[in-house]
């Protein structure tokens, strides 16, 4: 068991879902490797790059050995989340973390065994492909990128990490830039804002994540799909037939979330058309959003609605629709039967606050063609309400 709760953030910190997170710099400042950052400068930490960094982890900092987490007495030891960044840090840390992780450990029996076909063909593939990035972190720790559009500055450093994820927190936000892209699809939500819109979500969601009932809910419904998805895989296996296992992980976390947060069966894993156009829809707009990042004629895309933004659009609609079919439904159920104190009632709770989890395989497609490991992919909140 401690080995499994070592092989996850080892496996994570290597190949994490997120493998950079920017916030733009609100007042110039200078970090504490004394690198200066000046008003509006994007200021990004790299959770993949930093996984890999000797100076963080020592010399075997690319070896996959989980035997790293352990303390002196053979007992796995939490993670310091300035040198762990996968779920972020601070006060803005992923409140998803630890339904993530109880997910992951349910499905250790499937995850062990793909984890290590998965690290095989990945580490294979990885001595031919090695970002820039992760060899410019390595040589500098702090580095800056100059466009013609914008000033970056990226960091791999534990003490600027903690210095922008904590210490000086308010000074680093999702500011204009990442709102602008972002809020056509996630909306106002906690994804996109910052100060009083962001604390006033920060505070309900977390309520809601601590819930009890969310745990026991949540344990229940993964071990379901957990033994779900072996059949599929089973069944699959003896068709000779090649199949996209990340896809079926995709859906099969979906199917999981929104079965936690809304008691609805989303179903999409076998592969029905309803039940597979929400996630097809979504998973493609996650990655029509992310290409904004590189991508600086979108706005002009968009108001013309042609290409990638024409997609984008179509996409969003798919959502929105679904989106506005599930909150008329939960709330004509709501009214039929409101004490509801099941589980299934965190429904209703969930539902006054915060709308839908998606799971942003994207995120991981848009930045490197690299491995991504179980069963979730980032997961944001959408509040489409
Ligand atoms: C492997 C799985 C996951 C990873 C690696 C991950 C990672 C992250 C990261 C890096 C952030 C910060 C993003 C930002 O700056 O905007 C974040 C935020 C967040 N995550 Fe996750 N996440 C995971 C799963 C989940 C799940 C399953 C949920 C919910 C069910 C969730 C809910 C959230 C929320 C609500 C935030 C926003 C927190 C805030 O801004 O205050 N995450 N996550």
């Amino acid at each position: 068991m401690q080995y499994l709760y070592a092989a996850l953030p080892e496996t994570l910190g290597l190949y994490p879902a997120v493998v950079v997170d920017a916030k733009i710099c609100l007042l110039g400042d200078a970090l504490p490797d004394g690198y200066i950052v000046k008003k509006g400068d994007m200021v990004a930490y790299q959770p993949y790059v930093m996984g890999k960094m000797k100076f963080i982890w020592g010399e075997d900092a690319r070896e996959f050995w989980p035997e790293r987490w352990f303390n002196e007495d053979g007992v796995f030891q939490q993670e310091s989340p300035s040198q762990f960044t996968a779920f972020q840090g601070g006060p803005r840390i992923c409140l998803g973390k630890e339904l993530t992780y109880r997910q992951m450990r349910i499905f250790a029996a499937l995850a062990v065994t793909l984890a290590i076909l998965i690290f095989k063909i990945f580490a294979a593939k990885e001595k031919r492909y090695r970002p820039v990035v992760t060899e410019l972190a390595a040589k500098y720790g702090t580095y800056r990128l100059l466009s013609p559009f914008r000033s970056e500055v990226y960091t791999a450093d534990p003490a600027n990490v903690e210095y922008i994820l904590k210490t000086n927190f308010p000074n680093y936000g999702k500011g204009w830039h990442n709102y602008s892209i972002l809020s056509d699809l996630l909306g106002d939500g906690i994804f996109t804002v910052d100060c009083k819109k962001w604390r006033h979500q920060r505070k309900v969601s977390t309520y809601e994540f601590s819930a009890k009932v969310l745990r026991d809910v949540s344990s229940i419904v993964f071990k379901r799909n957990a033994v779900k998805l072996a059949r599929i895989l089973s069944e699959t296996s003896t068709t000779n037939e090649a199949f996209d296992i990340l896809d079926l992980f995709m859906k099969s976390t979906l199917d999981s979330i929104f079965k936690v947060g809304f008691g609805v069966e989303l179903d999409s894993m076998p592969g029905s058309t309803e039940g597979t156009k929400f996630p097809n829809a979504f998973d493609d707009s996650s990655a029509l959003t992310l290409w904004r990042y590189v991508d600086i004629l979108w706005p002009i895309k968009k108001f013309l609605n042609i290409g990638s933004e024409a997609a984008l659009r179509k996409n969003i609609k798919v959502i929105d629709s679904f989106m506005y079919k599930l909150i008329s439904q939960r709330i004509e159920q709501n009214k039929n039967s409101p004490g509801d104190a099941s589980g299934e009632g965190l429904v209703t709770h969930l539902i006054q606050s915060i709308v839908v989890l998606n799971i942003v395989f994207a995120i991981y497609h848009i930045f490197m063609e690299g491995p991504f490991l179980l069963n979730i992919g980032k997961c944001c909140i959408l509040n489409r309400l």
